[in-house]
């Protein structure tokens, strides 16, 4: 018998059940291993940069959403320290390539540093615009296989719209934060008065649904994903 929270699987889960977790299924064992924990053993922060990168279990599943997807060309938006691209790029072959944009100069520099320590500066280039500046930029590249949002909530949409026709049939769109930290369903009855980010993640998921094979696994921060129809 489950009652709606446990049916939900977030009844379960507290600090301890993730961190066994992790510790098994999310453990870093092999060449990205230094970078990995030089990461994740800077008390989640590193040279002042806000501690809002994925979870080592969410890592491991965009890992493996991506070799799943045979993922060769690869397109994400937020880099931060560089901490999902390294997962990102566990997944890939070894004529694979991550285009990873940050509009951040101070991120950039430490995503460099950290894609240096790994030995995998060849493989993956930091693009350093905004997200939407870099759409035009990135076409010439694709088509792509896998695209990973996590930067900008108010631009989900765009990116959404643009991954439709820069993706390969069936290629596969994700998203992070698709709940929105709670906010998802701010002001559902007042369309009118709904912020841009608000309105950026409900038009995401309104594209995913409608033009890709879709659902929203309901990780802590929500993760949406659809392979493209
Ligand atoms: C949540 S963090 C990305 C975390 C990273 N994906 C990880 O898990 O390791 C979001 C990043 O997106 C960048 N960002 C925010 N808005 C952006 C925009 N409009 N264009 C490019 N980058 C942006 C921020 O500077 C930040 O580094």
């Amino acid at each position: 018998m489950t009652d709606l929270e446990t049916d939900k699987g977030y009844g379960y889960l507290n600090k301890d059940v993730i961190e066994w977790l992790s510790n098994l299924h999310a453990k870093e064992n092999d060449a990205h291993k230094d970078a990995l924990s030089y990461l994740n053993n800077s008390n989640n922060t590193l040279e002042g940069l806000p501690a809002i990168q994925i979870s080592p279990l969410d890592g491991r599943l965009i890992e493996i959403l991506c070799r799943l997807s045979n993922a060769k060309n690869v397109v994400e938006f937020g880099t931060l320290s560089g901490y999902s691209a390294l997962w990102i790029l566990k997944a890939l072959p070894k004529d694979g390539h991550l285009w990873t944009v940050e509009f951040n100069p101070d991120h950039a520099k430490v995503a460099r540093s950290v894609f240096n320590k790994a030995g995998l500066s060849e493989k993956v280039t930091i693009v350093e615009m905004s997200g939407v500046d870099s759409l035009s930029h990135l076409s010439s590249s694709g088509p792509f296989d896998v695209i990973f949002l996590d930067a900008d909530k108010e631009s989900y949409g765009v990116y959404a719209d643009w991954a439709v026709d820069n993706l390969r049939k069936a290629g596969l769109l994700l998203g992070d934060n698709a709940l929105l930290f709670g906010e998802l369903l701010d002001d559902i009855e007042n369309p009118n008065t709904i912020n841009e980010r608000v309105k950026g993640m409900r038009n995401f998921h309104k594209i995913l649904s409608e033009k890709f094979v879709s659902t929203c696994l309901l990780t802590p921060e929500g993760l949406g994903v659809g392979l493209l129809k």
